[in-house]
Order: structure tokens, then sequence, then C-alpha cells
């Protein structure tokens, strides 16, 4: 595990307001409407132990993993910094889910799990935030069953809200130092090619969180201020309302969400891309270690 990076995310832990706010904030809510109506039209509902890549969610009040296992489903969690992972079990005990949740400190481009031991894998903004984000995707597919779904959603590039550019202002200026390290935005095709890559089948494309992304940051830097006006107003409910049932409704929408969303079914054998895949994790060492 690379000690600088498991650092870097603990001292997020440690500083960010993010992880110590006690309720949701109204995008919260929001985001989390959307992922899982989406999470339920792209795959089957028949997955038992679900994967899911870093438990910040967990840890903060989006808490996507803990709502998509519903009453009978297992949540493998694994994130690098030992802080975020104990903030996530914490709500995990609040919310009775401890026989349930197996939250693991671990490098998600050498997942401490064997192969093709859950039924489907997700990630949701995780991949984009290192350097070897092809890797990290490959082990989402490497630890997932024959027929198993892989879920992955990063940065949409073509965003109506400029979600690159104002991310990189924010970076510049400092401002997103205690709650994100820089992350890479895709295009569409790219993804695509990526999913394809790895041998996955009937990928299928979309996205997701349309309303902007500024607002959201706004959203948590009030609360951050202990007195957010936004979460009584009236009409910022509906400007996000408006936004969600635009996107729920209109699905070509997304393509200009601030994330974008593929889909594949994993089939054992098929997998073309995976040699050069671990020749590409080869010069980083990653993959000799994990297989
Ligand atoms: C910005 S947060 C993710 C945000 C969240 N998925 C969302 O979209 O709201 C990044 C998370 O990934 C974790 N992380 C970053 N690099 C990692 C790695 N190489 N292995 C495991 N977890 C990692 C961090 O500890 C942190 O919890």
């Amino acid at each position: 595990m690379e000690r600088s990076l498991s650092a870097y995310w603990d001292w997020v832990a440690r500083t960010s307001f993010h992880l110590r706010q006690d309720r949701p904030s109204v995008t919260d809510i929001f985001y989390r409407q959307i992922v899982l109506s989406l999470i339920n039209q792209l795959t089957s509902s028949n997955a038992r132990r679900i994967l899911k890549l870093d438990a910040y969610n967990e840890a903060t009040n989006t808490q996507y993993g803990f709502y998509m296992i519903g009453d009978d489903r297992e949540l493998v969690l694994v994130d690098i910094s030992a802080g975020i992972a104990k903030r996530a079990a914490e709500r995990a005990n609040t919310k009775k889910l401890y026989n349930r949740a197996h939250i693991i400190v671990g490098d998600f481009r050498h997942l401490p799990l064997r192969s093709e031991c859950v039924d489907m894998s997700c990630s949701f903004g995780s991949i984009e935030h290192v350097p070897e984000y092809d890797v990290a995707f490959y082990e989402q597919v490497r630890v997932v069953r024959d027929g198993g779904e892989v879920v992955v959603g990063v940065p949409n590039i073509a965003n109506l809200w400029f979600r690159v550019l104002s991310a990189k202002i924010l970076h510049l200026l400092g401002l997103m130092k205690k709650m994100t390290n820089p992350e890479k935005h895709f295009l569409r095709p790219q993804l695509i090619a990526l999913a394809k890559s790895l041998g996955l089948s009937r990928v299928v494309f979309s996205g997701y969180h349309l309303f902007p992304k500024q607002l959201r940051w706004l959203d948590l830097w009030l609360d951050s201020r202990g007195r957010n006006p936004l979460r009584r107003s009236g009409f910022f409910f509906w400007l996000l309302k408006g936004f969600t049932l635009l996107e729920l409704k209109y699905p070509f929408t997304r393509n200009f969400a601030e994330m974008i969303i593929v889909r594949g079914v994993r089939v054992v054998g098929r997998d073309r891309g995976r040699r050069s895949i671990e020749d590409a994790a080869t010069g980083i060492s990653l993959l000799k270690q994990s297989t």
C-alpha cells in the first residue's frame, strides 16, 4: 500500500468536516436517490455479495452501499484509509449492519480478495483518484464471479456545468485539499473502451447527477459553517428536484451529467483484455503482487 496515499486520506478523515457531518445535507438525499434508482435500472437484483470501492459514501451521508444491500445482501467495502473505514464501520453499527457490512482497509489497485468471490462490484467516483485507474477497474472485474456485473462511475468531461474546469480551479486555489485529491475526468468512448478491453460483455452506458456540482459544493460548504439556509429553501429543493426528474425521465440528459457510468457483465474465459491490462500493471508492479 502506498504510504503517502493512505496518509493523505487518513488526514482527510481527521480534518474534513464532511466526515463529521451528523445528518444528511439536501444534496446528499438527491445524490443517493439518483444512484439507487440508476443501480436498479442497470443491474439485476440477484447479487447477494456486493463489493463497493471506497468507504467514503458510507463514512459520510450518501451511504449508497448501506442502501444497496436492503435486508438480505452483504456488502464489502475496501478503502485505503483506516480513518475513513473506521467512520464507515461506526455508521454501519448505528444502522445495525455490523454482520452484513465488511469493511477492509486495503488498496483497490491490489484488492485483498480472491478472484471471483463477489456477485457484483461497483464504484462511484473512486478509480479516478489514482493514476492507475485501469488497474483498479481490472481489479473490480477480477473479483466478480462468472456472469456477475461490474459497475464503474467516473467524472464526465462533457458535463453541462464544466465540472472538470471548476474542480481544477478549486484545486489550484487549494480549496479542495481537505476533501479530496485531483481526479481524472473521462469521455464516454474512453470509459466504454476501457470496459470492453477488460473483457466485459453487454456493456451499457449512462450518467448521473445532472444538477450543477457547484450547488453540491455550496451545500456542503454552508453546512460546514454551521448555518445552511439551503436546508430550508423551497427554491433549492425544487431546483434539485427539477434536475432529478429531468435525468430520471429523459435518459439522454445523463450524457451531460456530472458522472458517467458503465455496467458490464463478466464472462470468464472471454476477458480478452486481461493480458494487456496485466502487462500495463506489471510496469507499476501492482498486479504481480496480487495474483
Ligand atoms: C473522494 S473519496 C470518494 C468519494 C465518493 N466515492 C463519492 O463519489 O462521493 C475517495 C475515497 O477513495 C479512497 N481511496 C483513494 N485511493 C484509494 C486506493 N488506492 N485504494 C482504496 N481506497 C482509496 C479514499 O480513502 C476515499 O475514501
